[in-house]
């Protein structure tokens, strides 16, 4: 009797994924709107309150009717309690405007001379509240992540947040 021995191979595959940006070396170069969010951004960094971690952050996020709303970051004494930029100009905006799109968000850092310092990143859990508000939204949410130096536009948030969890995971 013959015994045939089949051997799966177990199958690997790498996959790379790519994240895309522009980048812009003044604000010269962007349009009016993506400026003014940008200012914005930065004099609501000017207003953080943030006297445990002295690091001022600043947001400003565009929906779809022209409104734009601002926040920044607000800590607290028992420090888990405290909540960053992106996620207070964004839960007033959803509360305020709960059925209007967001469809832009400019995030500024500024250091103690009120001067935008390093390029702007978004923790990950404000990446994940902007990820849900895209879904809502439908489109991709602009991101402009601001620095004295150079400015990064990402479409969409991808980019920021590849293989994230979704609403469609939770059912
Ligand atoms: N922070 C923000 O407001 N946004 C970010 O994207 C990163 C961090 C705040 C939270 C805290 O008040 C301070 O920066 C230091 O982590």
């Amino acid at each position: 009797m013959v015994h045939l021995r089949i051997v799966k191979q177990l199958v690997m595959k790498e996959v790379t994924l790519r994240i895309k940006f522009r980048e812009y070396e003044t604000t010269a170069q962007l349009p009016e709107k993506d400026n003014e969010l940008i200012l914005k951004a930065r004099n609501a960094a000017r207003n953080a309150y943030a006297p445990y971690s002295g690091f001022r952050v600043g947001a400003s996020v565009l929906l779809e009717n022209g409104i734009i709303i601002t926040g920044n970051n607000q800590e607290n004494a028992a420090y888990p309690s405290g909540i960053c930029a992106e996620r207070t100009a964004l839960f007033y905006a959803s509360a305020q405007y709960p059925n209007i799109p967001i469809i832009a968000i400019a995030i500024s850092t500024i250091n103690h001379t009120s001067t935008p310092s390093e390029i702007a990143k978004p923790c990950g859990a404000c990446r994940q509240v902007m990820a849900e508000y895209e879904d809502l939204a439908g489109q991709p949410l602009r991101i402009i992540l601001d620095s004295s130096d150079r400015i990064l536009i990402l479409n969409g948030i991808d980019s920021l947040l590849p293989l994230r969890f979704k609403k469609e995971d939770v059912k």
